[in-house]
């Protein structure tokens, strides 16, 4: 679905050639500082490619308009912003932002339950906890129904056991509407349970890549 051919992105990334294959989980792991970030945004084109090109379905992304893009592929940063508001306003936000049709309640009481987060619609989303609010955001991400799910350290605020639910929760569901999922993790635990594919980055160049029999069996 991805294909980095010859990729640098100034002293930060050097990647000759990495896949990412459609309909799987691919989760990038690697110790912090090592680029793992900086290639989700590429894969959003929120950047480019300083040197070499990335194919996107075929297709060079730089030939891809950015805000088109982002309807097909859409990203949760490390640090998502929840605004001032309501928990409604901060689930809808990036639907309005696509000027796109906004869920009902029931959709959206669904999807708050799907992230574990038992709260109301009209509640406000700025008291929220640092992990209720990562799943708030998870939740926004998820209504935009795109193919491509970037996800940078999705589940960093939540304890063991709810990080283990959602994980669990948004692969399954991922898997049943057939997208695909680049995330990036800590939890050696969480990579190796539930991705098809583990590519271990280290100082910007890819370490390891390898297929996740365990879990494909
Ligand atoms: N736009 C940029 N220009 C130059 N260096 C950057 C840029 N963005 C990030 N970096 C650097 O690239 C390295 C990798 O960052 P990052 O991708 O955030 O790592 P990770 O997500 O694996 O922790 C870091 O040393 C960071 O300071
Ligand atoms: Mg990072």
């Amino acid at each position: 679905m991805f294909e980095f051919i010859d990729v640098k992105y100034k002293d930060v990334l050097d990647l000759p050639t990495l896949d990412i294959e459609q309909e799987k989980i691919t989760t990038l792991v690697g110790p912090s500082g090592s680029g793992k970030t900086t290639i989700l945004r590429m894969l959003n084109k929120l950047i480019s490619p300083t040197q070499g090109r990335i194919i996107f379905n075929g297709k060079d992304l730089r030939q891809i308009n950015s805000v088109d893009h982002r309807r097909h592929v859409s990203m949760l940063s490390q640090s998502p912003s929840i605004f001032e508001g309501s928990i409604r306003d901060n689930l809808n936000v990036g639907l309005r932002f696509q000027e796109r049709e906004l869920p009902s309640d029931e959709a959206l009481n669904h999807i708050l339950e799907q992230v574990k987060l038992n709260k109301l619609l009209e509640g406000s989303a700025t008291t929220l906890s640092g992990g209720e609010k990562q799943r708030l955001a998870l939740g926004r991400i998820l209504l935009l129904n795109s193919e491509v799910y970037l996800l940078d350290e999705p589940s960093s605020a939540l304890d063991d056991e709810t990080e283990d639910i959602i994980i669990q929760m948004l692969t399954e569901r991922v898997k049943k509407e057939k997208k695909t999922i680049v995330m990036v993790t800590h939890t050696k635990a969480i990579a190796d349970k539930y991705s098809d594919t583990i590519i271990e980055i280290s100082k910007g160049r890819c370490l390891s890549w390898r297929g996740n029999n365990e879990r494909n069996n």
